[in-house]
C-alpha cells in the first residue's frame, strides 16, 4: 500500500559574522566581486536555517521524523558551532571556503545529511539558508 510522502520543515536563527574574500584576487578585484561584504575586518547577518526532511508517515508514529529530534541534530550540527562566530576563522568545518550562503549551504548539507540518513524512511530534501530576510539560497544535494 502507498503511503503519504510530507516534508518536515524546521527554522532555526543564528547570527555569524564573515568575509567574502578570494585570496587568489587582487584587493580591487575583490572590492568590485564581492562589494561591502568584502570589508577588512567582517560584518555580521542574522542567518536563517530552514531544513526540510521528506519521507512518509509510519502507521505507528504519524511522523516522517520527531520534528524535536531534527531541532537538536541543527543545534549540536550547526548552531553550536556557528552562532556568535566569525565564519572564516572560528568554523572547523567551514575552513578554507568563501562563505558565501550558496556554500555554507552546501556545507551545512554535509554535515546534517548523515544525521538525517539514521532516520529510516526519512532523507534530507532541501536546505533553506538565508542570509537576510530577503536574500536566501536553497540546495537540494544536487550537482551540475
Ligand atoms: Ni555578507
Amino acid at each position: 500500500m502507498k503511503r503519504p510522502c510530507l516534508d518536515i520543515t524546521r527554522r532555526e536563527e543564528f547570527s555569524a559574522a564573515h568575509r567574502l574574500h578570494n585570496p587568489a584576487l587582487s584587493e580591487e578585484e575583490n572590492r568590485r566581486l564581492y562589494g561591502i561584504c568584502n570589508n577588512k575586518n567582517g560584518h555580521g547577518h542574522n542567518y536563517a536555517l530552514e531544513v526540510t526532511v521528506r519521507g512518509s508517515v509510519p502507521e505507528g508514529t504519524g511522523m516522517v521524523m520527531d520534528l524535536n529530534r531534527l531541532m537538536v541534530i541543527l543545534r549540536e550540527e550547526v548552531i553550536d558551532a556557528v552562532d556568535h562566530k566569525h565564519l572564516n576563522l572560528d568554523v572547523p568545518f567551514l575552513t578554507g571556503i568563501i562563505p558565501t550562503a550558496e556554500n555554507v549551504a552546501v556545507a551545512l548539507w554535509k554535515r546534517l545529511e548523515p544525521r538525517i540518513q539514521a532516520f529510516e524512511g526519512a532523507r534530507l530534501q532541501r536546505v533553506r539558508l538565508y542570509e537576510s530576510r530577503n536574500n536566501f539560497v536553497d540546495y537540494q544535494g544536487e550537482t551540475l
